[in-house]
């Protein structure tokens, strides 16, 4: 291994993750791991320098104190509790670390050595995934997302052609977004690509349903059939490659931290499909992420790019999808992205996207009356995605922009721009 590594024990602390990010912040990996871990799985992996067990009121479930195997006292890995009076450490703090405290044990107790880059991570995790598939092979659901990007990047990296990708085109991506993933992972890092055009399959299903619920429900369900099916077609495939990070596994709650929302990465494919999952990622942080994919060469737009909501544009175009506002949201959607591009907006504005609703309006085109569609355009600044508030966007730009959807995009002759907040406004509309 490239790299020295502190382990943080979870105890429940909701505050391990900002210890492990100030570890990292000094320069020296971090990796959070379960309460319970064994010594001979400490040893295991590789160039534990320290460990800290961060305490603090969650630390009791159930009425049970939660504690550390006793054998790890004996490890002779020098070891820091934090508010956790009960623990056999020589080294004991009552509260949170100031960077002094935190530096003195990294680097004069545990002796680590600042050697935590992307370029020592990604070369640990190549081994580690060569070790862990061996000759065989690994199936990945490829939506050109910044995690599942990254993860197919490090996947190419370290096992080339035994990575088996699949990019489900769903007919609600954003305008040449499949021929882009096509063009970088086959055309660009030659990987091995299934490319599958399921848009006329997903639109038949989508006919007519007007509910925002059932279309999520039916364009995730569907998108597990294709997936499946193309798994099925496939042999000898024993993992599935997965772009877990960090967040993900703090959210889905881990042994001693609550759970806060359910997550479902694996997608629920069926019991008979199994497959060990390769993630890579699971210990990453999401800025660390897009720094991870830089350092593997991704072109800097895949891995910066604004968040994108899994059922895609069908949930921007409102109410029951048809093919004439479908197209009316993509062309719009690009000419916005065009246009915040050129302002520099694209840099500084959290998400930015159009929406076309169900209904029409009144309106004169060459001299005469129209009755078309509009679009909204809605532009945030968020931190967690839990509230937002709206990017107070620059007239001219807003002009230009209105300017350019009246002229290109057929059956629209209005623009709308979204003023409200989240909350009582959702950031997308279904
Ligand atoms: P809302 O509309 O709930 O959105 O304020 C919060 C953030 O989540 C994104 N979003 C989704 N992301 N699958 C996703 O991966 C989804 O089904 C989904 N729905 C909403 C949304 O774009 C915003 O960034």
């Amino acid at each position: 291994m490239k790299q020295d590594l502190i382990v943080i024990l979870d105890l429940g602390s909701t505050k391990n993750t900002i210890i492990a990010r100030a570890i990292r912040d000094l320069g020296v990996y971090s990796e959070i791991h379960p309460h319970d871990i064994t010594a001979e799985e400490l040893k295991a992996l590789k160039n534990v320098k320290g460990i800290v067990l961060n305490g603090g009121e969650n630390r009791i479930v159930d009425g049970q104190e939660v504690e550390v195997r006793p054998e790890l006292y004996d490890m002779g890995i020098p070891m820091l509790s934090i508010d956790y009076p009960q623990s056999k450490c020589a080294k004991q703090l009552n509260s949170l670390p100031d960077e002094d405290a935190l530096k003195n044990f990294v680097f004069e107790e545990c002796k680590a050595e600042a050697n935590w880059n992307m370029k020592n991570f990604i070369e640990d995790q190549v081994e580690l995934i060569r070790q862990q598939v061996g000759d065989r092979k690994v199936l990945l659901a490829l939506s050109g997302g910044v995690d599942s990007s990254v993860v197919a990047a490090m996947l190419i990296k370290a096992i080339g052609q035994q990575l088996v990708c699949v990019h489900v085109n769903h007919g609600l991506m954003r305008k040449n977004e499949s021929e882009n993933v096509v063009k970088v992972f086959r055309d660009e890092l030659h990987a091995n690509l299934i490319y599958v055009d399921a848009s006329e399959r997903f639109l038949g299903k989508l006919e007519n349903v007007a509910d925002p619920e059932q279309k999520r429900k039916i364009i995730g369900g569907e998108f597990i059939r294709v997936f499946e099916e193309e798994a099925r077609k496939l042999e000898g495939i024993d993992f599935l490659g997965q772009g877990t990070i960090y967040p993900d596994i703090i959210e889905s709650g881990t042994k001693t931290a609550k759970m806060v929302k359910s997550h479902h990465n694996v997608g629920g494919l069926p019991e008979d499909l199994k497959f060990e999952l390769v993630e890579p990622l699971k210990q990453l942080f999401k800025d660390e992420v897009r720094a991870c994919g830089v350092e593997l060469g991704l072109p800097h737009d895949m891995v910066y790019r604004q968040p994108f909501p899994g059922p895609g544009l069908g949930v921007r175009c409102l109410g029951a999808i048809t093919r004439d506002r479908l197209e009316a949201v993509r062309e719009s959607d690009a000419i916005l992205r065009e246009e915040f591009a050129k302002a520099g907006l694209d840099k500084k504005v959290w998400q930015y996207f159009t929406v076309v609703p169900d209904f029409k309006s009144v309106g004169m085109k060459n001299n005469a009356r129209v009755f078309e569609y509009m679009v909204i355009i809605r532009a945030i600044n968020t931190v967690d995605a839990m509230t937002a508030s709206i990017e107070k966007v620059d007239w001219d730009v807003l002009e230009r922009i209105t300017k350019r959807i009246l002229a290109e995009v057929e059956n629209v002759n209005r623009v709308c721009y979204d003023m409200s907040p989240k909350p009582p406004a959702t950031i997308e509309f279904e």
